[in-house]
């Protein structure tokens, strides 16, 4: 699998010391609450699990399923939800846990649809930020990393469906989708 990165942008070591820094953050800030991280599947499993080992306040955890790429490298556009929540989050503090922020379509649609649920509060924490696809206007509180405009894998993120098991994230040799 590591032959198929051009590069290597974090080590499992950089991931480790960032989302602690994260962990600790989201302690500072939400200490006396007790907010309810909503999982984006598949992406978030790696980084949710090792955040929520960093996070020291009393929180709950919850997690759902919405469509994106399929096996492809860019966006559809559409957005829909193959799991919902499995609880209710009227006056709950909503933190929502991404692996990537990209153009924002999912993270904008989901935002919008939690707030129908009347939550105290939604933020956003997402181990790496894309700005410069940025299509729909969503802002992440907590940010991991900016990364450049190219596509990514390891630690979660996938390309049709490999590399999520890389503890690493690297940049993927275009030649593997092209
Ligand atoms: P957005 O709606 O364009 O922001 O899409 C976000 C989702 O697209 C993420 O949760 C990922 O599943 C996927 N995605 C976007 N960029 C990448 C990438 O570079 N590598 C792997 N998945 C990506
Ligand atoms: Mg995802």
């Amino acid at each position: 699998m590591m032959n198929d990165l051009q590069n290597i942008l974090y080590s499992e070591e950089d991931i480790r010391r960032r989302v602690r820094e994260l962990g600790a953050e989201i302690s500072r800030d939400y200490a006396g609450r007790e907010p309810l991280f909503v999982g984006v599947l598949k992406g978030c499993f790696m980084f949710m699990a090792d955040l929520m080992r960093e996070v020291t306040i009393p929180c709950g955890v919850d997690f759902m399923v919405v469509s994106s790429y399929g096996s492809s490298t860019k966006t559809s556009g559409a957005v829909e939800i193959i799991k919902d929540l499995s609880q209710d989050v009227t006056g709950r503090d909503l933190i929502i846990v991404e692996d990537i922020l990209d153009t924002g379509v999912t993270l904008n649609y989901l935002t919008g649809y939690l707030k129908n649920r009347h939550p105290a509060s939604v933020s956003i924490v997402t181990l790496l930020d894309k700005p410069e696809r940025r299509r729909a206007d969503v802002q992440a509180k907590y940010i991991g990393y900016v990364v450049p405009d190219e596509f990514v894998v390891g630690y979660g993120l996938d390309y049709a469906e490999k590399y999520r098991n890389l503890p690493c994230i690297g940049v993927l040799k275009p030649e593997i989708y092209s």
